[in-house]
């Protein structure tokens, strides 16, 4: 079975072709990111009519990349939610629309369900059952994945998600959005034990997050010995270590809870090498593993959604003709496959 994929419910307009004996025949990604950053974050209307320019050139691409026309694709599958509905919708009606020209199935993906399930991309690819550590720029969430569409909410922020938090110090510190891999580079020349940052709600049970603070820590710093080079790479280093640690922590927590020796990170932020490799520690010690796709594959992109699916429509779900998007959708309310 041959799915195209359809990606644009933020900055990305990601195209993919996915195919369930070859793998991946094909993958193609614009970032708006040029179009927003003058603005220090997206600007919703100018990432929706941006999707319009791109979408449908990217798919003739996938398509001549792959070396297939139209009539070898056995269904399409958009992002419907979760995002910026604007954005959504561009993707949500050329999909639906090429599936109803082409007479086959559609389906309207979930973007964190993307996420969650690019590791599945890779060679080492995990099996289920697993634990789900969900860092993008949206959502920080701890999940209990016992199949696809399977999945228990076990913690998530209260406030910022991990990648709003790295964006919004960044911004205070006076780099470019989005900020979050910039900071992790800055935090390589940076010394993590200079300044305390708080490793918030790690000092009471449970698995929710909050990262709102951090920010305002930092601020503090800057507010006091300046924004030299020197103070930024220290802040980065510092304030990273108190997102990885906090992450760590509430990981730790609900592998004991759930009793999985499998962890996935998935979403923008599992692209942070420092996450990984402490991430990697933590489940050695309980001779568990760590699995994440490749850096291109973390953050927003069209094989993520090709890949999930490619699993719902193999086990024959699909959208019937409206063309809709659900900007706000709890994982949660996912069926099983
Ligand atoms: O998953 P994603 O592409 O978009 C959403 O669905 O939100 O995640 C984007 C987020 C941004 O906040 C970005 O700063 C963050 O992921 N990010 C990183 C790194 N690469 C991307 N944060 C920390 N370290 C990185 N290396
Ligand atoms: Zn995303």
């Amino acid at each position: 079975m041959r799915v195209l994929g359809i990606e644009t419910s933020c900055d990305e307009t990601g195209i993919a072709i996915y195919d369930s004996e070859q793998g991946l025949l094909s993958h193609v990604l614009y970032s708006q990111i040029p179009i927003h950053a003058d603005y220090g974050g997206v600007v919703p209307e100018l990432a929706s009519r941006d999707h319009i320019r791109k979408t449908i050139p990217l798919i003739k691409q996938a398509l001549a990349d792959a070396g297939i026309t139209a009539a070898e694709i056995d269904g399409v599958a958009y992002t419907a939610g979760p995002g910026l509905a604007g954005a959504l919708l561009v993707g949500a009606s050329i999909g639906r629309s090429l599936a109803m020209a082409w007479q086959k199935p559609a389906l309207a993906v979930h973007h964190m369900e993307g996420h969650l399930l690019a590791p599945m991309l890779e060679e080492h690819s995990p099996e289920f059952p697993f634990l789900a550590l969900l860092v993008s720029g949206g959502h920080t969430q701890l999940v209990a994945v016992e199949g696809i569409g399977q999945y228990q909410l076990l913690g998530e922020s209260i406030d910022d998600a991990a990648g709003e938090a790295f964006d919004k110090t960044a911004k205070l510190m006076g780099l470019d959005y989005p900020g979050g891999p910039l900071l992790a580079k800055l935090a390589l020349q940076g010394n993590a034990k200079k300044y305390k940052f708080p490793r918030p709600m790690t000092d009471r049970p449970g698995l929710d997050f909050s990262f709102s603070g951090l920010k305002t820590s930092a601020a503090n710093v800057i507010a006091k010995e300046g924004n030299s080079p020197q103070v930024q790479a220290d802040i980065a280093a510092s304030f990273q270590q108190a997102v990885v640690d906090t992450l760590v922590i509430k990981s730790e927590r609900a592998l004991l809870q759930t009793g999985y020796k499998r962890l996935v990170i998935a979403g923008g932020v599992s692209a942070n090498t420092s996450l990984r490799e402490q991430l990697a520690v933590l489940l050695k010690r309980y001779g568990g593993e760590v699995f994440y796709p490749r850096k291109e594959f973390c953050t927003d992109n069209g094989a993520m959604i090709a890949l999930a699916g490619y699993f719902r429509l193999a086990a024959g779900q699909q959208q019937d003709l409206t063309i809709g998007v659900t900007p706000r959708w709890p994982m949660q309310d996912l069926p099983a496959v």
